[in-house]
């Protein structure tokens, strides 16, 4: 896919089909993803692919929607915020916008693959640290369901008009 067709065509899937996800292609999805800038090029993230059942159960539990449980294998991207570089001026820590860059490549190669995700920030921060036993300094950023899409039907994009986000000057 050209990338003006993918950017149109990603989209949140909440409705993933039987068919399994197998290791290599969620470590495919990862290892293009892999390859995000970051600040100083210092990488502050760790992933967890989850895929067996018992921990995906224990993911699942930390935020309690129906359509999660349809999900054959969950990617969570863990910010390590002592890692991550701080702005100098005024100490600001790159972990989050790091991150973001690195899933939002992993959505979009996840789509070129045929594979459908979610972002999902809205769980349970310390049930999902606890599931993942994670360190003081690490923050889970974001659940990442993956899988193939029940329909290929995208939605219609409702986004912001141009008019309404661009400042010419
Ligand atoms: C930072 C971020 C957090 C999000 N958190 C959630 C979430 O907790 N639950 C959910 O169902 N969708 C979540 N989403 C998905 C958005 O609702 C979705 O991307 C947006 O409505 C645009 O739709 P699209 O992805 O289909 O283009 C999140 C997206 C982003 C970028």
């Amino acid at each position: 896919m050209d990338f003006s067709t993918l950017a149109n065509t990603r989209y949140s899937v909440r409705k993933f089909s039987n068919k399994p996800v197998d290791k290599a292609t969620i470590e495919q999805v990862i290892d293009v993803a892999r390859k995000a800038p970051s600040a100083v090029n210092f990488q502050p993230y760790t992933v967890y692919a989850i895929m067996q059942p018992e921990n995906l159960l224990k993911v699942k539990a930390c935020y309690h929607r129906d359509w999660l449980n349809g999900a054959p294998a969950i990617i969570v991207v863990v910010g390590n915020k002592d890692m991550a570089w701080k702005r100098s001026a005024d100490m600001k820590n790159y972990t989050d916008i790091d991150a973001a860059i690195f899933i939002d490549h992993l959505t979009l190669q996840a789509a070129d693959m045929g594979l459908g995700t979610c972002w999902v920030c809205n769980f349970d921060i310390d049930g999902l640290s606890e599931a993942l036993q994670l360190k003081a300094t690490q923050e889970p950023i974001a659940i990442i369901p993956i899988g193939y899409a029940e329909t290929h039907e995208p939605p219609v994009k409702k986004r912001k008009g141009l008019d309404d986000l661009l400042v010419w000057m």
